[in-house]
């Protein structure tokens, strides 16, 4: 299945996205994590796109088009993939659909995960990401063994700075004006499936798992 996960932030769509990635074998393709992977290797992407994450801000949409062709272009996608935080304007999704038609490689659908506001800022507030293997944890939800060390593969723990509350703030406006009105894009496209998204991360995986008939 070829798969869009589309949500506000920290909504949770990175953490079911790598649970349904593991049980399926399906690629995970995150531009978030590609980004910060860039910022970290300080690569002419990373430089360019820093300034824009650091703020709360969309990364430029061609710079995004063009990573994200790039890895669907790798036969470990040809089978279906996972796309978590793409697109994200609808710049995006139209390059996107004229990209896997071009290919005839349709999208199978789109998992809109639904949350209040109150829910998704405690989410970001409380995440941890592993700086080494990428798995995300919650202080409170989704605790660690060690607060400083990733249980999976012993690695470094640390808050995004794009989670501080300012940033939050930014991100969360961000999603309403350039993001949201993908849900009637691709409602029209009557691709988009609702999955109520509160509660804990394995009722959210049951619904995941219901809404794609995978239950
Ligand atoms: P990106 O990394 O994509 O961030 P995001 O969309 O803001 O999403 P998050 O990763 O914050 O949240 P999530 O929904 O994956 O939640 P998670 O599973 O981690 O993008 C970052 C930046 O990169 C953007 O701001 C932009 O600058 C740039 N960028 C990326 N893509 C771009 C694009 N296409 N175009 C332009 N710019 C782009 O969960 C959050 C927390 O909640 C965790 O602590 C988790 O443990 C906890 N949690 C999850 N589920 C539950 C549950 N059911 N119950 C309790 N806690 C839960």
């Amino acid at each position: 299945m070829n798969l869009i996960f589309l949500g506000a932030p920290g909504v949770g769509k990175g953490t079911q996205a790598k649970m349904l990635s593991y049980q399926l074998h399906w690629p995970h393709i995150s531009t978030g994590d590609i980004l910060r992977e860039a910022v970290r290797r300080e690569t002419p992407l990373g430089r360019e796109a820093k300034r824009y994450m650091e703020s709360g801000e969309l990364v430029p949409d061609q710079l995004v088009i063009d990573i994200v062709k790039e890895r669907l272009e790798e036969s470990d996608t040809f089978k279906g993939f996972i796309l978590d935080g793409f697109p994200r304007t609808v710049e995006q999704a139209e390059a996107l659909e004229e990209f896997l038609s071009s290919k005839k490689r349709p999208l199978s659908a789109v998992l809109y995960f639904e949350a209040s506001t109150e829910e998704i800022v405690v989410r970001l507030t409380g995440r941890r990401s592993c700086r080494s293997c990428g798995a995300i944890y919650h202080l409170v939800h989704q605790p660690p063994l060690n607060q400083e060390r990733c249980d999976k593969c012993g690695g470094e723990l640390y808050q995004r700075s794009d989670d501080q509350e300012e940033t939050v703030r930014n991100r969360l406006k961000v999603y309403e004006v350039q993001t949201a009105p993908l849900i009637s894009f691709y409602e029209k496209k009557g691709l988009l499936r609702k999955v109520k998204a509160e509660g804990s991360v394995e009722k959210v995986y049951s619904a995941v798992k219901n809404v794609l008939g995978l239950a």
